[in-house]
């Protein structure tokens, strides 16, 4: 996820973009840049690391201009290097993407066999080429960009300027967020309204597939054909505060409501139905093919998402699986026979257990594959070096409670479990396919469950005075349940505890009463008539029972206090499915009591010391 602006009017450009990059770089800040046309030339300048070192740049050596674009990025593909930032200009065009072209490759062997000469390892460099070469050829540079738009695949927010065009920005917009912004005799883009607010209200938002220019009398819009669109325009009302979080209250709201499209971006490029096989890219087959067992090691959040990898490991692959806190596994003295493959999932990629964990399983001769969302951070630097890193493509995740990353390393892991069976044959073509199937349709299905906002929030009203909460599940619902109590706890403050539906008898059941809420994951699948019973025991007790079951379970519903309901859906797809009505139960109950719900006390985004 990275953030894109272009301005195009009588304002100096440059302190347009960098203060509207200064509004996107939640979106993404491992390096950033702005170009600008004036007199007929490019002027670019980009720096790696946080926007200040752009700022610091541009106040020795500023760009000149009325015309720019600018950009600060996550990175995805290529690592956080000045030559890998954005913009990138080739023979007087010079673009700027937020996105992924999954058909980079192919289209950057074609080019370079034309002789074209790369300068960075980045898939929107190709963008630059593709329009340049257009040019070279005779055409327009708006001729050229819709003809390079039918050779990728993939998603882009796309913007575009030329030396030789220089009344105008272009751009194109295709799964990725980009809104046009009007002011009087001047136009902007961005991917997110933040980023101009301070200069207009108004917005047209682009849909997929508008190609178009901005000038300073406005904008056309068109079809990648060329027929003509016209998108409303609306007038913002929000604080610049709220701008900052897109509208939301908090970035952790947020982030839950990014979750359709991050999951979207983790599974794109990965799922090829035409051959019904994964492709994990960055990630080495050899080590693959070769693995005879797998250690999972990981901390908190990512440590439950690692519980359901075991699960979903054992059953698609049937390579034994264990799991370990990174911070005991550590010191253990771990016994690695040959063959061994550590996964080390991490969202910050810098987690000072797990990393150490890592070098600990690399020290015994194990093979270490990372899954990770910050590209070239410590624990894939190192995993690199062996198996590689499978990155989930969730974007910044900037509240400490993590939502949108735990939902993309589950499917992750689903990958990793897939890639792990096609190599050794423990599923057939039609079985893969049948996985992937329900993993593609995750999105939607999330979707539709955030939709139920509002019943979650009641219900948060109704339970948000407890003082304990138990959250109970069986099979691979039970690391959700542990996942739903660390959400409440670490959040909300209220003591909560995840358990095994099944350990009940064996000490927890001791703890109910009528002051004890106690969230069941009741889904239809293995286990149910268990649950079923647990929670009549929770219930003869006096325990006030929430149950996160299908929306249609009359008998579930029939014993329970409070409901999350789920939609029908593909039972392997719950783990992922009964985590959203989880994260905004316990947001809403810390909403409700006014707890720093992005920055929860005595917690850092990124435990960097042991
Ligand atoms: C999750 O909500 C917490 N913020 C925390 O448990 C986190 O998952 C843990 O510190 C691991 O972080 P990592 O994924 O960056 O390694």
């Amino acid at each position: 996820m990275c953030g894109i602006v272009g301005y195009i009017g009588d304002k100096d450009a440059q302190s347009v973009l960098m203060e509207g990059l200064a509004r996107l770089e939640y979106r993404g800040y491992d390096s950033a840049g702005i170009a600008t046309l004036e007199g007929g030339h490019t002027q670019l300048r980009r720096a790696v690391g946080k926007l200040v070192n752009l700022k610091a740049r541009l106040s020795d050596d500023p760009c000149p201009g009325h015309v720019g674009i600018g950009h600060t990025r996550w990175a995805t593909h290529g690592g956080p290097t000045e030559r890998n930032a954005h913009p990138h200009h080739e023979n007087g065009v010079t673009v700027v993407h937020n996105g992924i072209i999954e058909n980079h490759a192919d289209l950057r062997v074609e080019l370079e066999q034309k002789g074209r000469a790369f300068k960075s390892d980045t898939d929107t460099e190709i963008f630059a080429h593709l329009i340049a070469e257009g040019r070279e050829e005779g055409l327009d540079t708006e001729a050229a960009m819709r003809r390079a738009l039918t050779k990728v695949e993939g998603a882009f927010a796309l913007a575009v300027v030329d030396e030789k065009d220089p009344d105008r920005i272009l751009f194109a917009k295709m799964a990725s967020p980009l809104v046009v912004g009007f002011g009087e005799g001047e136009a902007f883009l961005a991917s997110d309204i933040p980023a101009v607010l301070a200069y207009t209200r108004r917005f047209s938002f682009l849909e997929d597939g508008d190609v178009g220019v901005i000038d300073k009398d406005g904008v056309r819009i068109t079809t990648l054909d060329g027929e003509h669109v016209t998108r409303p325009v609306k007038t913002i009302d929000w604080s610049p505060v709220m701008a900052e979080k897109g509208g939301h209250k908090h970035f952790m709201h947020k982030e839950i409501f990014e979750q359709p499209r991050a999951i979207t971006d983790t599974l794109r490029g990965r799922l090829e139905f035409d051959e019904g096989r994964v492709f994990l890219d960055n990630v080495s087959d050899e080590f693959l093919r070769s693995t005879k067992r797998v250690c999972i090691v990981a901390c908190g959040t990512s440590y439950h998402s690692g519980l359901v990898g075991r699960y979903l490991i054992e059953k698609l692959a049937k390579v034994p699986v264990t799991v370990d806190l990174a911070s005991e596994f550590r010191y253990r003295e771990p016994v690695l026979e040959d063959g061994t493959l550590v996964i080390a999932i991490s969202q910050s990629g810098e987690t000072a257990d797990t990393l150490a964990a890592c070098k600990e399983a690399l020290a015994r001769g194990a093979g270490a594959l990372a899954i990770s969302n910050v590209i070239d951070s410590a624990i894939p630097r190192l995993c690199d070096e062996s198996a590689g890193t499978l990155y989930t493509r969730a974007g910044p995740e900037i509240g400490v409670a993590s939502t949108k990353a735990f939902v993309t390393q589950l499917c992750a892991l689903h990958l990793v479990a897939l890639a792990l069976a096609q190599d050794r044959g423990a599923l057939g073509r039609d079985e893969i396919i049948a996985e992937m199937t329900a993993l593609s349709k995750v999105p939607r299905e999330v979707e539709d469950l955030l939709t139920g906002e509002e019943q979650l929030r009641a219900l948060a009203r109704e339970f948000m005075g407890a003082n304990h909460m138990l959250y109970l599940g069986r099979g691979t619902l039970f690391p959700i349940a542990l996942e739903g109590a660390l959400k409440l706890k670490e959040i909300s403050y209220i003591h909560a505890e995840g358990y095994a539906a099944g350990e009940m008898k064996h000490g927890p059941i001791a703890l109910i009463d009528e002051t004890m809420p106690v969230v069941v994951l009741a889904a239809r699948g293995h286990g149910y008539e268990k649950v079923v019973s647990n929670l009549e025991e929770v219930r003869a007790r006096g325990g006030r029972i929430i149950a996160v079951c299908h929306e249609d379970d009359e008998r579930l519903l029939g014993l329970a206090e409070g409901a999350m309901p789920l939609p029908r859906c593909d039972e392997r797809m719950l783990p992922i499915l009964s985590t959203i009505p989880l994260q905004l139960f316990a947001y809403h109950i810390a909403d409700l009591r006014g707890t720093d719900v992005d920055q929860p006390r005595n917690l850092a985004k990124s435990v960097t010391v042991e």
